[in-house]
């Protein structure tokens, strides 16, 4: 397993991240002897970042989580989230606060390596959205910083999701540690310069700017939550019904978009999609770890073994550069 330094934090994390939303499931859904099986076998391929947050199966995420670290005495970085509920009704250090200290309990743990805010980001609350003003999520970072100084969390960071002129304003201003970007083969655009006939949201190269602040990247999507697996169907253990993130209407067309990637895996330069994918994520060199939501133990062996051939050869990075400015 390779490791990335994760920004100025100064934490070394595997570039295989260990995602436990309710996308891939096994942390809210699964059973609990796999749970522990497939946690156990991700340590061991070396993956040490484990991302949760307080509202992944309401709370069941960290529980399971804090369960499964705890019997295996296992000594990893884990992340977690507050999701503010983008309303007056409770100042946002309070609402911060009591949302740690709930997720402490769950977790079975004093301290968190990393707290993020997991509400996008907008130029005004949204709240039938639960999208936060970068001015609330200035004044969340606050409440982290208390966090932090008083020993629960260690690092703290935003959600790189959201509008994308309010997204550039909050890593120019936000003192955050890390950002957790949108980025995979169907839309890379928070790592690359994309067209203006680009056909979905234009991240404008955030991680870059991201990086430039020294902030840790954490790539999400780099499956498109399953749909760069080429396939419509989802696992047991999986949310039935995944809303794309930046990309096209609905999962359906995200398979069908995922397809015109496969000439990747009929060219050679991938086993399959899913490796393609995951190996396309490793290739932005402003990534320190993308995260892959596992919905059990049969789906982490390919993406450790994908991960461990590295990124895409050049040549392939090539031929998707120029596939993305030929005309559709
Ligand atoms: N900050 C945020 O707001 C935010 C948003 C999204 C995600 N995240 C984080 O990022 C993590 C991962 O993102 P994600 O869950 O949205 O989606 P993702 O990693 O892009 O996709 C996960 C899906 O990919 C499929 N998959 C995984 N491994 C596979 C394999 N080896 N072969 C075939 N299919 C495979 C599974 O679908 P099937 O089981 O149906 O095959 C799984 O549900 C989350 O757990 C969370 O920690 C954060």
């Amino acid at each position: 397993m390779e490791y990335r330094l994760l920004g100025r934090t100064g934490l070394r994390v595997s570039v295989l991240g260990f995602g436990c939303g309710a996308v891939g499931g096994l942390l809210v859904k699964g059973e609990p002897r796999e749970m522990t099986a497939t946690v156990a076998r991700a340590i061991e391929l070396g993956i040490n970042y484990f991302d949760t947050a307080a509202i992944y199966g309401n709370g069941l995420s960290e529980t399971n989580l804090g369960r499964v670290l705890a019997e295996l005495k296992a000594d990893v970085l884990v992340g977690t989230k507050v999701q503010l509920a983008a309303t007056d009704d409770e100042p946002i250090a309070t609402a911060v606060i009591a949302s740690v200290e709930a997720s402490l309990r769950r977790l079975r743990r004093e301290m968190v390596d990393l707290i993020q805010l997991h509400n996008p980001l907008a130029d005004r609350r949204r709240p039938e959205r639960r999208w936060v003003s970068v001015e609330d999520a200035l004044r969340a970072g606050e409440a982290f910083e208390k966090l932090c100084a008083q020993g629960k969390a260690r690092f703290w960071g935003i959600n790189g999701l959201g509008e994308t002129a309010a997204l550039q304003r909050a890593v120019a201003a936000i003192p955050a540690q890390t950002i957790q970007c949108c980025y995979n083969l169907i839309n890379p655009s928070a790592g690359q310069a994309v067209g203006p006939d680009f056909p979905f949201q234009d991240y404008e190269r955030l991680m870059e700017r991201a990086t430039d602040r020294g902030m840790g990247v954490i790539a999400i999507r780099v499956l498109a939550g399953g749909a760069l697996s080429g396939l419509a169907e989802r696992h047991p253990n999986a949310l039935a019904a995944v809303e794309p993130i930046a990309s096209g209407r609905d999962y359906a067309a995200d398979v069908a978009y995922a397809r015109r990637f496969d000439f990747l895996v009929r060219a050679g330069y991938a086993g399959s999609l899913v490796e393609a994918a995951l190996r396309f994520a490793l290739s932005a060199p402003t990534i320190s770890t993308a995260l892959v939501g596992i919905s059990d133990r049969q789906q982490l062996e390919p993406a450790a073994a994908s991960a461990a051939r590295g990124p895409l050869p050049a040549d392939a990075l090539r031929q998707l550069d120029a596939m993305r400015a030929a005309p559709l």
